[in-house]
C-alpha cells in the first residue's frame, strides 16, 4: 500500500490539491484516509466547546514562549481534532504546534532524531486545514513550507517539487504574508544558489509590495511605512498584530540575516535597523538580539554562511514575530 501512498501524494498533494481532476486518479485500492487528505472537507459550521478551550490555551501558551508547554497544549488540541476533524482553526494550531517544536528545537536540551516526526505531522496537519479552508492562504503556505521541509528530510524530490508548485500558489494568493514565508524557507540554502537569491529578492519584493512603491536595495528606507499601517485586510500581513506582536521586527532580523549571509554586511546593517522603526519596539525582547547583529554584521558572516546562529535555525524563529 506504501507505492500508492506515494503514487497519489506526488501526484494530488501539490499541483493538484485544489484542481477536481485529482479524485478521478485515485486509485480504488488506497486506503481511504488518503482520499480524504484530497477533498475539500465540509466546514464545520461552528466551532466547539473543546475547541474554543483548547485555543484560549493555544495563545498563552505560544504567545508567552511557553514553549516546555507544547505537549500538554497539542493533547487537548489533537482532542479536540478528534471530536470535530471539520475545525480548521483546529487542524491548524495542531500544524502550527508541531512546527513550532521542530523550527526553535535549539530550545531542547538535547535534540532526537525523531523530532522529525514533527515536519511529517505539521505537514499532515495544514493539509487538513486547507482542505478545509482554502480561502486563508496563510494555510497554503504553510502547507507549502511544510511540504518543502517534509520532502527535504526524506530526500523526496517530487514532494519537494510539489512544495514549491504549492509555495508559488500561495505567493500568489497572499504576498504580503507568503513572500516572507517563501523567503525564509529557504534561507538555509547555500549563499551562491539561485534558490537563496530569489529567497533574498522575495524579502525585498516584500517590501516594495507592502508600502506600494519600489524600496531601494542599496539605501533602503522605509520610514514612510508607519503611514501604511493597518490590522485588516492582507495588508495586516506587513505590521504587528495582536496574533504578531513584533512581526515587523521580526521580518526585518531575518532579512538582515539573509544578507549578512550573501556577504552584503553593510546593506544588512540598514536593514536590522528599520525594525527600529517599528511602534512597537520599545517592548520587543530581542532589542538586544537586534544590537548585537548590527554590531557584529560582518563577523557573522562565515557562521551564517553555514547558517549557524541564523535566525531559522534560532530559539526564536517563531518567537521573534510572535513573543509578547
Ligand atoms: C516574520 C514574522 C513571523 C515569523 C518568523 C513567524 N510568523 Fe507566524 N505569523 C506572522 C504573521 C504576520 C501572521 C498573520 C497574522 C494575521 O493573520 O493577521 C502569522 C500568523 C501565525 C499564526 C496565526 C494562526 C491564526 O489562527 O490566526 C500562527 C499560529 C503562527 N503564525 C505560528 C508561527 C510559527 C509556529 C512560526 C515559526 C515556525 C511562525 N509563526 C513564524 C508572522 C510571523
Amino acid at each position: 500500500m506504501k507505492y500508492f501512498y506515494f503514487s497519489i501524494s506526488t501526484i494530488c498533494i501539490g499541483a493538484a490539491l485544489w484542481l477536481s481532476g485529482c479524485s478521478t486518479e485515485r486509485n480504488p485500492m488506497s486506503p481511504s484516509t488518503f482520499s480524504q487528505s484530497t477533498q475539500d472537507k465540509i466546514p464545520a459550521a461552528s466551532r466547539s466547546d473543546a475547541a474554543l478551550a483548547a485555543d484560549k490555551h493555544f495563545w498563552d501558551v505560544f504567545l508567552n514562549a511557553k514553549y516546555e508547554e507544547i505537549q500538554p497544549v497539542l493533547e487537548q488540541m489533537t482532542g479536540a481534532y478528534l471530536r470535530d476533524p471539520t475545525d480548521s482553526v483546529t487542524a491548524s494550531h495542531i500544524g502550527w504546534l508541531h512546527i513550532w517544536r521542530i523550527s526553535e528545537r535549539e530550545r531542547m536540551a538535547k535534540v532526537m532524531p525523531s523530532i522529525t516526526d514533527d515536519a511529517v505531522l505539521a505537514r499532515k496537519y495544514f493539509q487538513e486545514a486547507s482542505s478545509i479552508n482554502p480561502s486563508d492562504a496563510r494555510l497554503l503556505g504553510f502547507l507549502a513550507a511544510t511540504t518543502l521541509n517534509e520532502g527535504a528530510i526524506h530526500h523526496n524530490e517530487p514532494e519537494i517539487s510539489d512544495g514549491n508548485a504549492l509555495m508559488h500558489k500561495a505567493i500568489v494568493a497572499w504576498p504580503e504574508f507568503n513572500l516572507f514565508t517563501a523567503g525564509y524557507m529557504v534561507s538555509t540554502k547555500p549563499a551562491d544558489t539561485a534558490e537563496f537569491k530569489q529567497g533574498l529578492e522575495w524579502q525585498w519584493e516584500n517590501l516594495d509590495i507592502c508600502v506600494g512603491e519600489k524600496i531601494s536595495r542599496t539605501d533602503p528606507n522605509y520610514s514612510s511605512s508607519v503611514t501604511h499601517i493597518t490590522t485588516v485586510g492582507p495588508k495586516r500581513a506587513c505590521w504587528n498584530s495582536t496574533i504578531a506582536p513584533h512581526n515587523f521586527e521580526g521580518f526585518f532580523l531575518n532579512m538582515g540575516d539573509m544578507l549578512v549571509k550573501s556577504g552584503d554586511w553593510k546593506v544588512a546593517q540598514k536593514i536590522y535597523a528599520l525594525a527600529k522603526s517599528s511602534p512597537d519596539y520599545s517592548n520587543w525582547k530581542f532589542a538586544p538580539l537586534l544590537d548585537e547583529r548590527i554590531r557584529n554584521a560582518e563577523s557573522n558572516i562565515t557562521p551564517f554562511v553555514s547558517n549557524k546562529g541564523i535566525m531559522i535555525n534560532s530559539k526564536v524563529s517563531c518567537m521573534a514575530c510572535h513573543q509578547s
